[in-house]
């Protein structure tokens, strides 16, 4: 038994099946590129017979991120299919380009599911689970078998299934707590059981996929591994299903703090970790809790003076990790308004960010219009305008202009100035509750792409009153009411993240709403373009049941 464990990043397809956390392609391959570079060992890019979007998305990432040349060894492309034909001909289309491509099917093996899902008997799944990995196997030589909900199958049955699909091919075998029920203790016994009398497992990695509903997933994915497997399924910032999937950072982390007591390693660079968390938070409008371990906000402050005072003695009094080995930087004074061009550029190339010309000229000119506000640029800054910079979707609308009254006395008026698609500019006032509301009014009344705001939360990179305000929203699709029955039944609400940072949070609050609306616009016109050309899509034919 080896001791490297196989990260298997699951953020683009379990991840983005959190409630609202649906991407952009472009977002979607700018995070597996993060991936890469993060040194995972596999990114599942998504469940490619979803749509034809998905499968898209799924095959540039291949295309792409499957071949890099970026100086570190391109990952295996993983794509998600259930145990049909159908869905393992779309998954193979999807991640063929890459150089190591992998098929995931799953079929679930819970008498729960068997019985009231699939209504399929023990003998039908069995069979099912062996002809899809068969079927999978013709095509590449690396196919995963998940049999969804282990964590509540009979284990008896779990030894069969798992024993025929090695044969059929299987090199790959996951075994998921799909409903996040397992205990720790549990979750080890089940994956010991499966390597005790599982034949032929001996030539198969072993992995584990487990989900938070009890904030056990982390716990559980490291008993699984040291019972003996050596894969793990994991999500940037834990984000997933219900209450999530394990979380990268705290797997890697917990087995290099306790290295003692794992005796395991994997291929991640974790300095890259703090990077690749906000630009997820970024992109699916998923604010990270603050006191979340590792990537929240909270991770590394110390505010008792108890703690202040040991940490100035010794760090280690109160401190397990460094913040630096997670790509947290404390230092505080950066640059300032006289610094180049040349140390803005190294400054951010030492934080991990390589900008083109044009980008950086752009982020540069931000830089200075910063600096004439706020006198010192620390590291936070930085990342919040590289994220305002950069990590922004197409832009349909482009915010020209916005001016806000607001106070004790009249209404809060705002009026905005936007210029669209065809260069034309668009100016309109509207009042509202507050500033915000009425710049979100103002906003709607010129794009007229009918949302609901289902989430706005705002937070200062840095303590000061010259802070830069970081905004995140989400927002949802509304269908007019004046739609049929029939398309009721096949709509498909989804949620855009948006993201915005200024040191005036009004301005911070309209380039995030924009930036959602641009999302929302692009896959408005995507879903016209599809509709056109496909039949209807089924409730059957999209539903991952993961
Ligand atoms: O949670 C689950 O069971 C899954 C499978 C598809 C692996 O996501
Ligand atoms: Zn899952």
């Amino acid at each position: 038994m080896d001791n490297y464990v196989r990260i298997f990043d699951t953020t683009l397809r379990d991840g983005e099946q959190s409630p609202g956390a649906s991407m952009t392609s472009s977002e979607k391959l700018e995070i597996a590129r993060g991936l890469a570079r993060l040194g995972v060992d596999i990114i599942e890019a998504g469940f490619p017979a979803a749509s034809p979007d998905d499968l898209e998305a799924v095959r540039r990432i291949a295309r792409q991120v499957g071949n890099t040349t970026d100086g570190y060894p391109p990952p295996i492309i993983c794509g998600l299919a259930r145990a049909t034909r159908a869905d393992i001909d779309k998954a193979w289309e999807a991640v063929s380009p890459a150089q190591r491509p992998r098929i995931h099917t799953f079929l679930a093996t819970s008498d729960i599911h068997m019985r009231y899902k699939l209504r399929m008997e023990r003998q039908e799944v069995l069979a099912r689970a062996v002809e899809a990995v068969a079927y999978a196997r013709q095509f590449c030589d690396d196919v995963e078998f998940s049999p969804e909900d282990a964590g509540r199958s009979d284990p008896e049955f779990l030894y069969l299934v798992l024993g025929e699909v090695i044969k059929a091919g299987a090199t790959t075998l996951n075994i998921p707590d799909t409903v996040g029920y397992t205990t720790p203790d549990e979750f080890g016994a089940l994956i010991a059981g499966i390597i005790h009398n599982t034949p032929g497992i001996e030539n198969c990695i072993v992995s584990v996929h487990c989900h938070d509903d009890l904030g056990l997933a982390t716990a559980n994915t490291l008993a699984g591994l040291r019972a003996g497997a050596r894969q793990a399924e994991v999500t940037i910032n834990g984000i997933g299903e219900r209450a999530g999937n394990t979380s990268l950072e705290e797997v890697v982390m917990a087995l290099r703090t306790r290295a003692a007591v794992y005796g395991l390693t994997s291929g991640v660079d974790a300095t890259q970790i703090a990077r690749i968390s906000k630009l997820v938070s970024n992109y699916t409008g998923i604010v990270v809790q603050p006191n979340k371990a590792i990537v929240g906000a909270n991770a590394f402050a110390h505010e008792a003076g108890i703690h202040q005072d040991g940490m100035l003695k010794n760090y280690m009094t109160y401190e397990i990790m460094r913040p630096e080995d997670v790509g947290v930087n404390r230092s505080r004074l950066v640059l300032g308004k006289h610094s180049g061009r040349h140390a803005f550029k190294a400054r951010l190339a030492e934080m991990g960010y390589t900008l083109n010309e044009a980008d950086l000229n752009q982020a540069f000119e931000r830089f200075k219009n910063l600096a004439d506000k706020k006198k010192t640029i620390t590291d936070a800054d930085l990342e919040a305008l590289v994220a305002d910079e950069l990590f922004q979707p197409e832009e349909v609308y482009t915010l020209e202009g916005l001016q806000v009254a607001c106070g004790t006395m009249g209404m809060p008026t705002a009026s905005v100035r936007l210029r669209g698609p065809d260069g034309t500019l668009h100016t309109r006032a509207a009042i509202g509750s507050g500033p915000v509301d009425a710049t979100y009014k103002a906003m709607d009344a010129i794009i007229q792409a009918p949302n609901t705001l289902v989430e706005f939360s705002v937070h200062s990179v840095t303590e000061g009153i010259d802070a830069l305000g970081e905004v995140t929203v989400r927002i949802q699709s509304k269908q007019p009411e004046t739609r049929t029955d029939a398309q009721k039944e096949i709509e498909n609400v989804r949620t855009f993240g948006g993201f915005g940072a200024d040191t005036d949070i009004v301005v911070a609050s309209a380039k995030a709403y924009l930036a959602a609306l641009n999302k929302l616009i692009v896959a408005n016109r995507a879903g016209e373009q599809t509709a056109e050309l496909e039949s209807p899509v089924t409730e059957n034919s999209v539903s991952v049941s993961a």
